[in-house]
């Protein structure tokens, strides 16, 4: 298979989605998976954090806001920079490094509180590598949080019945069309959604729950939460599609420990 460039995607994709990200245009973070990671999080003062796929840093200015220090780690340069350009007008003593999350060098081992991974592991090609990355660089009893799209659900097809979706909410439109589940492969993701300002691609892998409890499993973690997010009214209210996620979720947010 043709070994597919995928920072070389995030690169291109970045312009459009600092737009979509820093913009309120991203309500599925806003109003359902961030509720709950920070939820999980609790308070964070004082914390060291390791944001792994940071992207541009929207993620790590709340947590570096709400009291800890933060390092982002992201491994197109693009995102990096425009994290470091907002960092440089903005200061939050947020460190940013431009690298992949399975190589996490400039860290030593022991000496993270918390590593945090919003919506990226899906996109991590070495997952299992990137995880006992994270497993190295937290102290004992430290914490990796993640959110990623919900395995059983996070199919293409459904972006069409979204669509479909969009003035009312018919039940019998929402059908997931599960294709291969038990097979962990890589998909394109087409970002052709009204909202941003630039049609983009990325590249996800497909991994089943039981690849992911695998692999936090062999890093010697401990999983401590699982949490399936549901959006808020307040989040309805805005944003009435989202009304599909009571029924069917978006996403999955994880907690494990280092023994
Ligand atoms: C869907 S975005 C999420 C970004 C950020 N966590 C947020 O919530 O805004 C996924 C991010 O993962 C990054 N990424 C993908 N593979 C990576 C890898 N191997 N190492 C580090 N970052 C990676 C991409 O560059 C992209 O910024």
């Amino acid at each position: 298979m043709r070994k597919l460039n995928l920072k070389k995607q995030w690169d291109q994709a970045t312009p459009s989605w600092v737009d979509f990200v820093r913009t309120g245009k991203d309500y599925h973070r806003d109003e359902l998976n961030n509720p709950t990671m920070f939820e999980i999080l609790g308070n964070i003062s004082g914390k060291k954090i390791l944001d792994l796929g940071c992207g541009e840093g929207y993620n790590a200015r709340i947590m570096a806001k709400k009291g800890a220090k933060v390092w982002g780690v992201d491994f197109s340069k693009k995102m990096i920079d425009f994290a470091i350009q907002k960092e440089k007008k903005d200061k939050l003593g947020i460190v940013y490094h431009p690298a992949d999350a399975y190589n996490l060098k400039m860290f030593k081992n022991n000496t993270i509180d918390i590593v945090v991974c919003f919506m990226a592991l899906q996109d991590i090609r070495d997952y299992q590598k990137a995880i006992k990355e994270a497993y190295r660089v937290l102290l004992k009893s430290g914490r990796f949080l993640f959110s990623i799209p919900h395995p059983c659900f996070e199919t293409t097809e459904k972006q069409n019945y979204k669509r479909k979706l969009k003035d009312k909410l018919k039940e019998e439109m929402i059908h997931f069309k599960v294709k291969d589940y038990f097979n962990a492969h890589s998909y394109t993701v087409p970002w052709k959604m009204k909202r941003l300002t630039q049609h983009f691609e990325t590249t996800s892998f497909h991994r089943t729950l039981t690849h992911y409890v695998d692999a936090l499993r062999d890093a010697k973690f401990l999983i401590s939460r699982v949490k399936e997010p549901k959006p808020s009214k307040k989040g309805i209210r805005k944003h009435p599609i989202m009304k599909l996620h009571l029924i069917i979720p978006q996403s999955v947010v994880v907690e494990a420990v280092k023994l």
